[in-house]
């Protein structure tokens, strides 16, 4: 069998002196799709960050393998090119750099020179896949996110997803702001990368997401790890009930992860 796409062991990492995340351990498979659900300050974006390798982001101890190669070890530039993806919660703008000067410089970066993919091929995928999203063309000529609205850079994401085809992609809270319609879209485009080079983590706080993509696996996070994993149903039960069960079962009195700590 072969290593799994993402395994992360008993993970703890710090900010400024803060323990954020303590003692967090996932494994996700090719083909799988996970989701983490949580409360606000739990520290769901914390291990986004962290997996990337955000300066800020201090790891004191634990392990994060793709197919069993050390991640920690990498660059932050060499995780890309690894196959590692993330979508951030808030997306930058950056001026200066068109949407699809952006692209493909990316795409390219990932590839052995006198592989890169050529101009043709660029455009005949860019115009492919902002067809599926229903995008308009002009996007494609603006500079990257500035501008954009709130569902326009959700969207904008999924298309730097569709174009960069990661092994392992990390979606933080890409339907948030996302209008009905766009939230179809949006699930349209991760769905279309589902298949056994793929694997990828969600991470919402609506069902409703989870209802055009079909996860695998859900997990809840308090107290900067998962405290729960299901099915689908889990989600559905967190809808209906909120979280307090969770706590009550667990014990847990307070879930976010920056109380009782020394700043
Ligand atoms: N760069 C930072 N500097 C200081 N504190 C931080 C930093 N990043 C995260 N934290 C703190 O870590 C805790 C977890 O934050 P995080 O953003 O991971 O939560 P989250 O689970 O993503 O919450 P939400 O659901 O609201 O997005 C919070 O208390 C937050 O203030
Ligand atoms: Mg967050």
């Amino acid at each position: 069998m072969s290593a799994p796409f993402l395994k992360i062991e008993n993970l703890h990492v710090s900010i400024e002196g803060k323990e954020i995340l303590k003692d967090f351990s996932i494994e996700i498979n090719g083909g799988e799709i996970h989701a983490i659900m949580g409360p606000n300050g739990t520290g769901k974006s914390t291990l986004a960050s962290a997996i990337m390798g955000h300066p800020k982001y201090e790891i004191t101890s634990g392990s994060v393998t793709m197919n069993g190669e050390d991640v920690l070890e990498m660059e932050v530039d060499e995780r890309a090119q690894a196959g590692l993806f993330l979508a951030m919660q808030y997306p930058s703008e950056i001026s200066g750099i068109t949407n699809a000067d952006f692209l493909r410089s990316a795409i390219n970066a990932g590839r052995e020179e006198g592989e890169e993919l050529s101009l043709m091929k660029f455009i005949r995928k860019l115009d492919e896949k902002m067809d599926l999203l229903e995008m308009d063309q002009q996007f494609a000529q603006r500079y990257l996110n500035e501008g954009f609205s709130g569902g326009e850079k959700k969207r904008n994401e999924i298309l730097q997803l569709m174009m960069l085809e990661p092994k392992l992609a990390i979606l933080d809270e890409i339907d948030s702001g996302l209008d009905i319609d766009a939230l179809k879209v949006v699930s349209k485009g991760v769905n279309a990368m589902r298949g056994s080079e793929f694997g990828c983590l969600i991470i919402t706080h609506y069902q409703r997401l989870l209802d055009y993509i079909k996860p695998d696996k859900v997990h809840v996070m308090m107290q900067g790890r998962i405290v729960k994993s299901g099915g689908s149903e889990l989600a559905q039960r967190l809808e209906a009930e909120g979280y307090d069960w969770i706590k009550e079962e667990l014990g847990i009195e307070d879930e976010r992860v920056n109380v009782n700590q020394e700043a």
